[in-house]
Order: structure tokens, then C-alpha cells, then sequence
């Protein structure tokens, strides 16, 4: 049952993406600002509590996420991976 919905799954994702369920897509590196380089200062801070935020969600939201995920659950390492919904240059589409 589950070998049958994982099959399902990939062939969906290969409608969407040729490349990769081809194993074809560009190997991607997405460099994030090091934490060594937030700003010490009010700006920084945010930063910080925001990178917190993400990767402590549940623990720290307990009113917005009713599950045991974090954002970094999905967004791998701290959005930066690339197809795993990155975050990368996020900033520049916001608001939209
Ligand atoms: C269960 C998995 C999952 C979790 C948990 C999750 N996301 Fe996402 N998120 C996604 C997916 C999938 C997308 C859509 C990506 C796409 O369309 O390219 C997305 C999209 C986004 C986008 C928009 C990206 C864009 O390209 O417009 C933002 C911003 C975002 N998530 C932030 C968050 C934040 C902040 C949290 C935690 C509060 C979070 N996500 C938790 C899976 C998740």
C-alpha cells in the first residue's frame, strides 16, 4: 500500500519536475549569511530571534502550529537547501 503511494507521489512530482525525477536537475549550493555576520544590534537581534523561531516552532508557538514541526522541518537547513523549498532571496518578493 504505501510502495504504491510512494509511486504515486513520485510520479506526480515528475509531472511537475522532469528534471529532477530524472535525477538531471542542477546541483544548486545556496549560501546563506553566516550568523557571524548579523549585526550587532537591533536589526541583529531580530534576526536571531527569527532563526530561533524557525527552528524551534512548536516549542516556542504553541498557539500557531498545532503539530511537533518546525519550519526547519521542511525549509532543511534553515532554507537553504535547494528543492526543499528554499528561502533564499525570499525578501525581495515579499509583499507581494
Ligand atoms: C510541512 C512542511 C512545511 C512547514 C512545516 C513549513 N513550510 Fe513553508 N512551505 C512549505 C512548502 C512545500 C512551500 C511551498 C514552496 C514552493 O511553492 O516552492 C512553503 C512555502 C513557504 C514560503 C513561501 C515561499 C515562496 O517561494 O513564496 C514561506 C515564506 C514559508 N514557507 C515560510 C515558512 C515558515 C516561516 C514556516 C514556519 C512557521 C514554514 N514555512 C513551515 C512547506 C512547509
Amino acid at each position: 500500500m504505501i510502495q504504491k503511494q510512494i509511486k504515486a507521489l513520485k510520479d506526480d512530482i515528475g509531472s511537475f519536475d522532469p528534471l529532477v525525477n530524472q535525477g538531471t536537475a542542477p546541483n544548486i549550493t545556496i549560501k546563506m549569511p553566516d550568523e557571524s555576520t548579523f549585526p550587532d544590534n537591533e536589526l541583529g537581534t531580530a534576526i536571531r530571534r527569527g532563526l530561533f523561531l524557525v527552528n524551534n516552532s512548536y516549542e516556542e508557538l504553541p498557539d500557531n502550529v498545532g503539530n511537533r514541526l518546525n519550519c526547519t522541518s521542511c525549509h532543511l537547513e534553515n532554507g537553504s537547501e535547494a528543492y526543499a523549498a528554499p528561502w533564499d532571496g525570499l525578501t525581495g518578493l515579499f509583499p507581494l
